[in-house]
């Protein structure tokens, strides 16, 4: 009688939106069997709005940075999955308890939910020695965040999924600790209310920024929002211009804080500040990793070492599913799960590991010499080297797919109406 082929285990840690595409496509393929951990009570990530900040219930940090009212910044049909559509009605720019809807209406058709523990928390990753060098078997440690039992488990490779935009990054900023107002991260902002009548600071030039400015535009006397050097959405071209909301100023970075005045690099200065709220964005943070899986984060910004930002190079059955900045995450996943699996499947086989750190080394230098820097390793840029397009091909030719995921030409279009006017681009564009 012929021996039965073993399936290969894939532990998926998180049921964000990464974590839910890693399942989908892993039940269709018979080689494999997988679970996935997540900590929170619903599937969704990101999307899974909590009043909640700092602590949440299970005890550990709250993982969703969505304020109660986000829209989503890409189009809907730019962020859906290309086997899953969102409903007929569905606005062009959906709010978070639609795409939160959408996500879990994705694990219920795909009947994802019978590999999906939540509350179950991966506390620890540990390498398991013997066998391939290269591709080591995993221990995990999954904690049930209700009963507090804790439990191990043996895989064959690990699926990170565990998102990037729950750990602050907030930079130095000289005399700040002079300031006597309220002061707070992004990730802790949720309604504007609160803040009716008052002068807030917001430190930052991204999305964040802009979203919490124009939230707060609506309640807050004045929103100033004090944007670094690369002021990549030209908020202050925006403002110069007359785009913005009368009560939103667009200004440089602060040079000296005091009690409650702030003055600023362009020499534009604020009295009676009551809030700073700092939207410099997110650290790529993996606590549960043990030393033994050889994964080092610099600065919070440099994930190494990773091939194509995505896979351990020196111990390849694990893979960290879109850790990527700046990108369309649902569609990113579409990508690189296939091409996780062809690793893993031996279909594909990877260069050396000294040839793919030396390719990883040879992009970051590329960036550092286009004038990025650390805080910018996995970010995809406007500069043509590193857009999501150049991304997409490269890995597309490796994993042998047969197609491109997302409308570059929109997403093209997109940003273009984005940093020509932040304020309306959400009423003009419909694509
Ligand atoms: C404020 C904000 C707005 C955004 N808006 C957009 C947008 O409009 N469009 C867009 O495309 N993207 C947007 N994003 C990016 C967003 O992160 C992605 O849309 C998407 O959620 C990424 O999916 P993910 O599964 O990779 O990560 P996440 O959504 O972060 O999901 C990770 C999951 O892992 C779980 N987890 C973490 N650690 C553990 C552990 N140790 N054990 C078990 N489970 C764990 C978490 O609970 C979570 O459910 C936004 C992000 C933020 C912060
Ligand atoms: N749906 C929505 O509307 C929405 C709302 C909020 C967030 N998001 C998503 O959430 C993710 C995170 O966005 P984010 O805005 O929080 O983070 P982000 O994109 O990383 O932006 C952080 C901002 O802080 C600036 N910054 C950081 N450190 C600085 C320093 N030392 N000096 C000067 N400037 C500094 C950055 O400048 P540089 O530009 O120079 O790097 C950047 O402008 C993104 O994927 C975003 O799309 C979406």
């Amino acid at each position: 009688m012929m021996q039965e082929k073993k399936k290969a285990s894939i532990a998926v840690i998180g049921a964000g939106p990464s974590g839910l595409i890693a399942s989908r496509i892993l039940s269709n393929l018979p080689g494999f069997e997988h679970e996935v951990f997540e900590r929170c009570s619903s599937v969704g990530g990101q999307w899974v709005y909590t009043d909640r900040t700092g602590i949440g219930e299970d005890g550990y940090p709250v993982h969703s940075a969505a304020y109660a009212n986000l829209l989503s910044n890409g189009t809907r049909r730019l962020m859906e999955f290309p086997d899953f559509k969102f409903p007929d009605g569905t606005p062009t720019f959906p709010s978070r308890a639609q795409i939160h809807k959408y996500l879990e209406s994705y694990a219920d058709h795909y009947h994802l939910r019978d590999r999906i523990h939540l509350k179950h928390i991966v506390t620890s990753v540990k390498r398991i020695d013997g066998g391939d060098a290269h591709r080591p078997r995993w221990l995990l440690t999954i904690k049930n965040t209700t009963t507090g039992a804790e439990r191990t488990g043996e895989f064959d490779a690990v699926f990170v999924c565990t998102g990037h935009y729950s750990t602050p990054y907030i930079p130095t900023i000289a005399s700040i600790e002079n300031f006597r107002g309220v002061v707070l991260h992004s990730h802790d902002y949720r309604h504007p209310e609160p803040y009716a009548g008052k002068s807030v600071t917001i430190l930052g030039g991204g999305p964040s920024a802009f979203d919490l400015a124009l939230d707060l535009g609506r309640h807050a006397s004045n929103v100033i929002v004090s944007v670094g050097q690369a002021d990549r959405l030209k908020l202050q071209e925006q403002y110069a211009a007359g785009k913005l909301p009368p009560n939103i100023i667009v200004v440089k970075w602060p040079e000296v804080i005091g009690e409650n005045a702030i003055r600023f690099a362009d020499r534009d200065s604020a009295d009676d500040v009551d809030a700073i709220i700092y939207c410099t964005g997110y650290r790529h943070s993996y606590p549960f990793l043990d030393e033994s899986c050889g994964i080092t984060i610099k600065g919070g910004k440099r994930v190494r070492p990773l091939f194509k930002h995505m896979i351990n190079t020196k111990y390849q059955t694990m893979m960290f599913i879109n850790a990527m900045v700046n990108v369309f995450d649902f569609t990113l996943a579409y990508a690189q799960v296939p091409f996780a699996v062809k690793i893993l499947d031996g279909s594909l086989q990877l260069p050396s590991e000294e040839a793919m750190n030396a390719d990883t080394e040879d992009e970051y230098e590329r960036r550092l010499a286009a004038g990025k820097t650390l805080y910018h390793a996995h970010r995809w840029d406007d500069a043509t080297t590193f857009s999501s397009e150049h991304y997409y091909t490269d890995l597309i030719a490796y994993a042998g797919l047969d197609h491109m995921l997302v409308g570059e030409s929109q997403v093209k279009i997109l940003e273009a109406r984005v940093v020509d006017n932040i304020y309306t681009y959400r009423d003009e564009v419909n694509i």
